[in-house]
Parts: structure tokens; C-alpha cells; sequence
């Protein structure tokens, strides 16, 4: 089980008024829960946090926080490793073992040296491959710690979850996310607890560095995706203070257009418009023009439904960025989830909110065959097919001519599986009719995947033109980054195409919460339809565990482009705009015992101060641009 929890939600309100308190007191410093952060003891034991810019002001005496070792080294002895459970500010790490890349482990005992001469500090990162900056991070390892100091750092690398945020455990899970952390330090550990959470109470952003003594085994410090120069003044600083020399001052930053840190600006720069989906093996005519000509009919073709008046585009239309607008979908009859927008749909590794299909032609066959939704079969289907678009269809797919769907006897009017008038019939007539229906998902898939929007002012800024996008715009893209928004939400699509917890409310008719990803993933390995007899090409591979905690309540995060368009948010529907949406980031989802959803907040998600809350408006604003008609 993932320790998620500490002293979220309430507390994290009481938090959140104190550190606005604090960072009012400290006028000119950072705006945001800063990029590196300092802990003092608050009455509650629990740890305050404030901007790092603000700890050469407050935090004045703390060359004496820490007994320079002497205790622990008894007679020239080390004296037993301290006895704690839980990792706190200015306390010394639990004892704990982790098993590493190549099979190993990796204890904080092993690295516990109090009679040693002077200290090293070690450099914990917490880091997991869903996240953006920690991508950044991961690749950029060798730059970390300055030459100087590396006999007096060891950067240790401590991995939560993969790229679909589904949880390392193992040394086999590590050998499999290896290739996925593109760079790393000489030791890699599974630590999928993220015992370093404690420390970052409001902010808990990731790649999340911890600063510990070797002497003491004290957790000295913290940073949340720093900037790597301030990273190694951090470190320069807390190494004067163990060494008990003058402080140098941390190093200033340097923002590119007066806004971003450079690590940030690079992540920035890959927000890039979407190109070309990528390729598509298992659907040989997805790149056909002529299929995507007829799947935009098929897209449009209310008499694919039972009762002629719902199409795919009825709840995904164009003028509406390709969702609804609705909170849930009606269909033939009212459902349980948002529509999400079909644009740049077929750029993702996973469809639906909960992940159940990783194509789009498997996708298509839910809604057809739905009840909810067009409440048709695969004969019916077929039927249609035969009647209106047979000459067009056979051109697509010219080595595989309909079947006589016109012979009643073997070709009743409506059946899908588990339907008495098709499981009566011929097998071969019924894998005839399942390779039709698959092919109407390859021809919309086909469309689907020339869907594009036009270029918006953000992809002229990132192209170079500075003046593309306005100053508050430009401070609401450098606070998306300090709020931590960009650990999923980057790259072309502003996503990370993987599964988080972020306590968003049910849309179910029940009122009961949604389990996402934990119904959803286990279905995609068992579905009927995805088996090579219906793919024109080999399926991705997968890695997908049939249980696993931290998919409960868990939702694949959504593009950005387009959003603006795409109201109300969430899987269920529940946000109605964005002030309300980031409302809900800032005080991180619904509380714990509120029914409508299900599973703990990832600790990742930070507390949003209220003064940042207007300029994330003005980011989520920039992602969005009229469809290409
Ligand atoms: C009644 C409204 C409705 C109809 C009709 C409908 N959809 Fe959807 N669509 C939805 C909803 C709701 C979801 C999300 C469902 C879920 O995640 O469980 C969805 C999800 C999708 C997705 C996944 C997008 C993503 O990012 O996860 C695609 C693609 C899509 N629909 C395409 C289609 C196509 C193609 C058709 C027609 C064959 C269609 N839809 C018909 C409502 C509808
Ligand atoms: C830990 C990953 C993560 C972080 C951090 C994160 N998001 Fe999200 N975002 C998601 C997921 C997952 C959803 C869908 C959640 C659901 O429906 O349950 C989502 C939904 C959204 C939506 C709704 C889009 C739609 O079409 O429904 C918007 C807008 C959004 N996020 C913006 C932000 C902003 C702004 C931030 C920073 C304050 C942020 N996100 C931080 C993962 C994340």
C-alpha cells in the first residue's frame, strides 16, 4: 500500500493559511510554495514550509540545528542507528531497506557514519516516470551535483511509479521502468511509499530531493523540482552549515523571459502543437484518406444507433471541441462519465477514462454496442453497412467483400454476444460479422485520426514569438509549473496518458464513487476483441497488474488542448468551469470522507495559494484553439 496520506485535507487548509501567513510576512519573495523549502517545528510538531527564498531571512540559527554527530559516536563507536518510524524535518531517517536495480538492496543503515570525520550529505530524489519534470531531471543526473562536491553528495535515486503510475516495488519492476527513466544515479531503488512525503507537507512536488546528514542521518532539507542551480547551492549551504563555515549565498536564478527557470522553459518547449498520431500497426487503414472519408460519415450516422437519433458525434461534436458540454453523456439513454474530446485521441496509449481499450477501433465498438449510448449490435451494424456504404466500404478493404448480409437465415436483423439470435448462428458467419463491425472502428478510427486544432498563441510562443502571449499569461504558465500541474499535464497533448488519484466527484446515477482504473485496465487484457484475428498488426505490449491500490479511483488525466471548449471537468462532470476545477487542485480533491470519490489524493498534488489560483486560469486558457474544420 502506497502511504498517500498524512496530515492532508483539513490540516492542509490550517497549513495553507499559515504558509500564505508566512510568505505574506516575507514581501517579494516567491509567490508560490517555493521551488525549495525549509521546515521549523509548528506547535503541532508537524513541519511549517515556506519559500526557500525566504530561508535566508528566517532561517538564521541553523548552524546549531544540528549536533555535528559527536552523540552518535561512542568511544570512536557508532553508536546504534536512531529508532524512528516516520521521516520528519530536522529528525533522523527509519531504518529502512529498499531493493534496488540489479537485485540488490539499498539501506539508509549502510550509509549512517557517525564517527566519521566530516559529513556527506545524502541526497535523496524521489522521482517517478509518469512526471514531466522528473523526465527532465532523470536526464539531466550527471548535472546534479556540481564536480566539486561530489565526494561529499550521493545522489540516490528512489523510484514511486512508472509511466502509467502504477506503482515499483521490485527489482524486477525497476529493471522493466530502467529504459523509462532515460538517466539515473548509481543507485536505484523501488520506493513506491514516497517516505520523504512528510517532509513536503504543502508542497510535495516531484522530483522531490531529500537532504540528509550521513552522520546523524538527519533530514536536513527538502526541495520539490528545483532548479539544478539551486539544487547545488542548497547543498553547498547545508554542507557550510554541517562543516560550520560561512554560508554562501544561494545562487540567483535565471529565468528566460523573466518567467521560467530553465528547467522548467525546456519542459515548456515541449508543449509543442501535436504532429502526426503515432503509428497505428494494428489498423492497416488508418492513414487511408478513402477510410477517413467514410469513417466522417460513419462518425455523423445517427441510423447506427436503435433509435436513429444518436451518432458518435452527437456526444463528440466538433463544435464543441468534440465532447458534449454536458456533466454526463445522453445517449439513448442518460450515462455514467464525462465525455471526454476525441481531439488528439488517437496520440493516446489508452482510451477512456479508466483506460479499458488502447486503440481506437476497440474503442469505437463501446459506444455501438452500449446501451446507454447508441443501444446497437454488430448485426445491425453490419446491416447498415450493407444497405448505404457497401461499394465504399469493399473499395477500403478490398480483399475482404461483405458477407451475403442479405440472407436473413443466417443473417438475423440485431444480435451481439450473449443475444439468443446470435449466438444461433454459424461461427463463421459470426466472426464475418465481428470483422465488419472491427472494420467500422478501423474507417472512424481512420477519421479520428486526422482530427486537429488550429495552432494557438501558445505554440507561436513556444515557435519564438515572444510577444504571442501576455505577461499574466506568461506568470500563469510559470505558476502551472510551481503548482505542480505539469507532473501530468506536458508534452504535445498536456498529458501524461497515465492513471492518478485526484478525488474528483462520481457522475454516476447512483451517486456512488467511481473506481476508474481499477475496473477499467483489467478489462483491456481480457477483451474478446483484442486478439490478433481482428488486428491488422501486433498490439502494444503491456504491463498491467489485474490489482494494484493505487489504481482505485484512479483516471487517466485528459488533454488540455481544446479544454476550454470541452466544460464541465472530470470524469464525472463536476466542475463547471475552470476557477471551479483549480479550487479543486488547490485544496486537493474532495475530502477524504466525502463518498463521491474513492482512494486518497496523490501526495504529489500540492496545496495552489490563493493569489496563483487567477494566473492558473489564464494558463488553462492558452492550451485551447478553434478545431480544424
Ligand atoms: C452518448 C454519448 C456518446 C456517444 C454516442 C459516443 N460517445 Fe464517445 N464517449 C462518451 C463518453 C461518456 C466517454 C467516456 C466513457 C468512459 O470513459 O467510460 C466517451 C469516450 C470516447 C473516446 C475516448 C476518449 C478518451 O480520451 O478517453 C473516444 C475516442 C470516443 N468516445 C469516440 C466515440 C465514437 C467513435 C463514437 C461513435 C461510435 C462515440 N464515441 C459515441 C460519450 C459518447
Ligand atoms: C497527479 C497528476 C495531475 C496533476 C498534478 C494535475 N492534474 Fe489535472 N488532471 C489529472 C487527471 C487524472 C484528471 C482527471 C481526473 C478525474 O476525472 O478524476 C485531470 C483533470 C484536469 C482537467 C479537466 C480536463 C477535462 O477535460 O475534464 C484540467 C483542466 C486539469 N486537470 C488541469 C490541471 C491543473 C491546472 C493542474 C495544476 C493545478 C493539474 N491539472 C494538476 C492529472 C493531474
Amino acid at each position: 500500500m502506497r502511504r498517500f496520506r498524512t496530515s492532508r485535507h483539513e490540516p492542509a487548509r490550517v497549513l495553507g493559511e499559515r504558509t500564505k501567513a508566512l510568505a505574506g510576512v516575507l514581501v517579494g519573495l516567491a509567490g508560490v510554495l517555493g521551488a525549495a523549502v525549509f521546515g521549523a517545528c509548528s506547535t503541532n510538531g508537524d513541519p511549517i514550509v515556506a519559500s526557500d527564498a525566504a530561508a535566508t531571512e528566517v532561517d538564521a540559527n541553523v548552524g546549531s540545528r544540528v549536533d555535528a554527530g559527536g552523540s552518535l559516536c561512542i568511544d570512536g563507536k557508532p553508536a546504534p542507528y536512531p529508532k524512528r518510524t516516520t521521516v520528519d524535518i530536522f529528525e533522523p531517517l527509519p531504518a529502512l531497506t529498499f531493493p534496488t536495480l540489479g537485485g540488490g538492496t539499498f539501506s539508509f543503515a549502510s550509509r549512517f557514519e557517525p564517527c566519521a570525520k566530516t559529513s556527506k550529505i545524502l541526497l535523496l530524489r524521489h522521482t517517478a516516470t509518469f512526471c514531466g519534470p522528473c523526465q527532465w531531471s532523470q536526464k539531466h543526473t550527471r548535472e546534479l551535483v556540481p564536480p566539486d562536491l561530489a565526494s561529499r553528495v550521493e545522489l540516490v535515486d528512489l523510484v514511486i511509479s512508472d509511466r502509467n503510475n502504477v506503482a515499483v516495488r521490485t527489482s524486477a519492476d525497476l529493471a522493466r521502468v530502467e529504459p523509462e527513466l532515460g538517466g539515473h544515479a548509481d543507485i536505484v531503488a523501488a520506493e513506491p511509499e514516497f517516505v520523504s512525503q512528510r517532509l513536503g507537507l504543502g508542497d510535495r512536488r516531484l522530483p522531490f530531493y531529500s537532504i540528509v546528514d550521513s552522520r546523524t542521518m538527519v533530514a536536513l532539507n527538502f526541495l520539490a523540482d528545483p532548479e539544478p542551480e539551486r539544487l547545488a547551492g542548497v547543498l553547498r549551504r547545508e554542507l557550510a552549515d554541517l562543516d560550520g563555515t560561512p554560508r554562501p549565498p544561494l545562487p540567483p536564478s535565471a529565468l528566460e523571459d523573466g518567467v521560467f527557470p530553465r528547467h522548467h522553459w525546456d519542459v515548456l518547449h515541449e508543449m509543442v502543437h501535436p504532429g502526426k498520431p503515432p503509428a497505428e500497426p494494428t489498423n492497416a487503414v488508418a492513414d487511408l484518406p478513402a477510410a477517413a472519408a467514410l469513417g466522417k460519415e460513419l462518425f455523423t450516422d445517427t441510423q447506427l444507433s436503435s433509435t436513429g437519433a444518436i451518432a458518435c458525434s452527437t456526444c463528440h461534436a466538433p463544435e464543441k471541441g468534440y465532447a458534449d458540454g454536458k456533466p454526463q453523456s445522453v445517449g439513448v439513454a442518460a450515462g455514467d462519465r464525462n465525455a471526454p474530446t476525441v481531439l488528439y485521441a488517437s496520440h493516446a496509449r489508452f482510451q477512456f477514462w479508466d483506460g479499458r481499450v488502447d486503440t481506437l477501433w476497440l474503442q469505437a465498438a463501446g459506444p455501438l454496442e452500449n446501451p446507454l449510448e447508441m443501444d446497437s449490435t454488430r448485426l445491425e451494424v453490419a446491416h447498415r453497412i450493407h444497405a448505404h456504404y457497401k461499394d465504399r466500404y469493399e473499395a477500403v478493404f478490398p480483399s475482404s467483400p461483405l458477407p451475403p448480409l442479405g440472407d436473413g437465415a443466417r443473417f438475423p436483423a440485431r444480435g451481439k454476444p450473449g443475444e439468443a439470435s446470435w449466438d444461433r448462428m454459424a461461427k463463421d458467419d459470426q466472426m464475418a460479422v465481428t470483422q465488419v463491425f472491427v472494420r467500422v472502428g478501423k474507417l472512424i478510427e481512420a477519421f479520428e485520426r486526422t482530427i486537429t486544432a488550429e495552432p494557438n498563441a501558445l505554440d507561436r510562443y513556444l515557435a519564438g514569438d515572444r510577444a504571442a502571449i501576455t505577461a499574466a499569461q506568461k506568470r500563469g504558465l510559470g505558476t502551472f509549473f510551481t503548482a505542480g500541474c505539469a507532473q501530468c499535464h506536458y508534452g504535445p497533448r498536456l498529458t501524461d496518458d497515465a492513471f492518478h488519484n485526484i478525488r474528483f466527484a462520481t457522475g454516476r446515477r447512483d451517486g456512488t464513487a467511481d473506481k476508474g482504473a481499477a475496473i477499467g485496465l483489467p478489462l483491456l487484457a481480457t477483451n474478446p476483441l483484442r486478439t490478433a484475428e481482428y488486428a491488422d498488426g501486433p498490439f502494444r505490449e503491456l504491463y498491467l497488474p489485474t490489482s494494484t491500490p493505487e489504481l482505485l479511483g484512479a483516471f487517466r488525466t485528459p488533454t488540455l488542448r481544446g479544454s476550454a471548449l470541452t466544460a464541465p471537468y472530470g470524469h464525472g462532470g463536476s466542475l463547471s468551469t475552470f476557477p471551479e476545477l483549480i479550487r479543486h487542485y488547490a485544496f486537493q480533491g474532495l475530502s477524504r470522507n466525502d463518498s463521491r470519490a474513492v482512494g486518497e489524493t496523490e501526495a504529489w498534488v500540492s496545496l495552489i495559494l490563493e493569489e496563483n489560483r487567477g494566473e492558473l486560469v489564464e494558463a488553462l486558457s492558452l492550451f485551447s484553439s478553434p478545431i480544424v474544420p
